[in-house]
């Protein structure tokens, strides 16, 4: 098994194999969800012996963790009703995440809220914790798919995807290309981007 030791029913790889996936494990997975996931069950295998961590090991453990290691609701409602939303902003537009309209939804008081404090947090626009942006992806007037983002309790974001009935499924099916949660989210939602709604980075998240 190389370096790979099999305690309590987790795998633990060297540390030294995570470096590579360090900016990509914090934005998908906080502090306390992360340490679950990698020493959690089912156990993180390390499936080609190598005693290191590989991109294709993580990559589809990752996605059959998140939705609970996050957690995000099975239900769209479930997680609308908790975030307590009491009307939206919305906005449509023509974006490189897919081909159908993207009809976006951010709540009407966490914008205000970005807007009262965009001097005080250096000219950025940046949404309070707990904020849900909803995106739909509309094509002949038929809602296919939503892709959610909320704000994570250390400024990173939770990312989901949920179906035409509301419920929570693994990947857009919309074109150009399936995007599946989370490694497809936040491999794209990159800080720097301008696209981010805040520019956040993996050191001062915001
Ligand atoms: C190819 C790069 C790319 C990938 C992959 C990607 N996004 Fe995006 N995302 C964008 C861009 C660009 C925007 C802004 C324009 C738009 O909404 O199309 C955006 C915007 C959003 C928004 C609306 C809030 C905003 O910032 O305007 C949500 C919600 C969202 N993405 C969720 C997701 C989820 C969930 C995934 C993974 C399933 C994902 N994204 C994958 C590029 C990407």
């Amino acid at each position: 098994m190389g370096s790979l030791h099999r305690d309590a029913g987790a795998c633990r790889l060297p540390a030294a194999s995570f470096a590579p996936f360090r900016s990509l494990l914090i934005r998908s997975l906080d502090s306390a969800s992360l340490a679950h996931t990698l020493g959690g069950s089912p156990p993180l295998v390390d499936v080609n012996e190598d005693g290191t961590l590989d991109w294709d090991e993580l990559e589809p453990f990752l996605q059959s963790t998140y939705y609970d290691r996050r957690p995000i609701p099975a239900s769209l409602d479930t997680l609308l009703l908790s975030a307590n939303i009491d009307g939206w902003f919305e906005v449509s537009v023509d974006g490189v995440m897919t081909t159908a309209t993207r009809r976006i939804r951010v709540p009407l008081e966490a914008l205000k809220e970005a807007v009262r404090r965009y001097k005080e947090r250096g000219d950025s626009l940046i949404y309070p914790l707990g904020t849900v942006i909803v995106a739909d992806h509309v094509a002949d007037d038929l809602t296919i798919e939503r892709t959610v983002m909320r704000k994570r309790a250390d400024g990173h974001w939770d990312y989901g995807v949920f179906d035409s009935t509301g419920s929570r499924v693994p990947s857009t099916t919309t074109p150009p290309k399936p995007l599946a949660v989370p490694t497809q989210c936040v491999g794209c939602h990159l800080g720097s981007r301008l696209y981010e709604p805040e520019k956040s980075d993996d050191v001062d998240p915001r």
